[in-house]
């Protein structure tokens, strides 16, 4: 069954490539996710990515409180290597008529691949874009604020298991040294936490090096003996092979779609192990992009809620406590109550249609 409300699926006008724009949920407002420009063996696999990435988009404004709904867009890239400029230039004027065809029942944001000039270009065809750079009046760089929010989740997770929401002395090893990864592990580095990295990019080495922590291999790094690991990098780390090999106390990262599959959440809780959806702890990200340039608070209370993430996790693990299940869970009931709660009563169509009022 299709759980999803529109998939749009576009080969680009400009650059042939297949643009794919899955709009999962509009039940709490009109849908939001990034974009997404990556290689995969088969289009139908970038599909299946956009399908599970919207989905957890309607999770993650349901979770942070936020009147949003969830969406995502795929392109998937031929072959390996990067774009050439025009190239892209072609795919994202491509993925911006999509959207504009939408009429604001979606509006897209940087993610794995794009950042916030690319943002800038999709700007020039639609409005609904989030995350072009300050000075065209969008909120810029989500990463720094997703990398936050994450520091937010791992303080709760820290009291939870510690006893104390400082990152200091504590044993950290961060998977994935991109913009979120990287933002993050500078976050820890500063406050004292004992961390170890990876990277498959080898360069990686030198942020471990600027910020003394240890370099391990990508294939050691799930066995390594820590106190918390941070999946910062794509997603499916966690598999029934994998988990057998965790010897940490606790899985919490920003990295979306961690499990290979749902009841690996189980088997984490099985093994003692705490696991926070992803969903949970990226949404710094779009928690500040959404505060700032459509409820237009100040840096200030955008700030103020992507850090109560921490209260979030709080609540989250404490419910999971006390009703005997896993925080994956009670994240999916908290967001199922939400979502029901805004839909509207039996007999009556769903509340579909809502645009962002950009
Ligand atoms: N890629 C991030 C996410 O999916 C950031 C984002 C920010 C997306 C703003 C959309 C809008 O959460």
């Amino acid at each position: 069954m299709l759980h999803h409300e529109q998939v749009v699926i576009h080969t680009g006008e400009r650059s042939g490539l297949p643009v794919m724009v899955a709009i999962h949920s509009t039940a709490l407002g009109p849908a939001a996710g990034g974009l997404r420009l990556w290689h995969y063996p088969d289009w139908r696999d970038g599909l299946a990515d956009a399908l599970r990435l919207s989905a957890a988009m309607t999770a993650k404004f349901a979770v942070a409180g936020l009147p949003g709904g969830g969406g995502k867009t795929v392109v998937v890239l031929p072959g390996r290597g990067e774009l050439d400029p025009r190239r892209r230039r072609d795919v994202l004027r491509d993925v911006a008529d999509v959207i504009a065809s939408l009429g604001g029942r979606y509006a897209t944001g940087p993610d794995v691949g794009t950042g916030p000039d690319d943002m800038a270009l999709i700007g020039e065809t639609t409005p609904y874009v989030f995350c072009r750079p300050a000075r065209l009046g969008g909120s810029g760089d989500s990463s720094p604020h997703t990398a936050r929010g994450s520091l937010a989740a791992l303080r709760a997770v820290g009291r939870r298991l510690y006893g104390t929401a400082s990152m200091k002395g504590l044993r950290l090893a961060v998977m994935g040294l991109g913009r979120v990864g990287a933002g993050l592990a500078r976050l820890l580095a500063a406050e004292g936490a004992a961390l170890t990295v990876t990277d498959i990019d080898p360069a990686g080495r030198g942020i471990a090096d600027e910020l003394g922590a240890l370099w391990c291999p990508p294939d050691g790094i799930l066995a390594a003996d820590v106190d918390i690991l941070v999946p910062a990098a794509l997603g499916s780390v966690l598999t029934k092979q994998t988990v057998p090999e965790l010897r940490c106390r606790a899985v919490v990262g920003p990295a979306n779609n961690q499990l290979a599959s749902p009841d690996v959440a189980d088997l984490l809780h099985h093994r003692g192990i705490v696991w926070v959806p992803d969903h949970v702890v990226s949404a710094g990200g779009v928690i500040n992009a959404v505060s700032t340039e459509l409820h237009r608070v100040g840096a200030d209370r955008a700030q103020a809620r992507v850090l109560a993430i921490e209260t979030t996790v709080d609540e989250l693990l404490d419910t999971a406590h006390r009703h005997g299940r896993t925080p994956a869970r009670a994240a999916e009931e908290l967001a199922l109550r939400r979502l029901r709660g805004a839909s509207a009563p039996a007999g009556s169509p769903a509340p579909r249609g809502r645009t962002w009022e950009i």
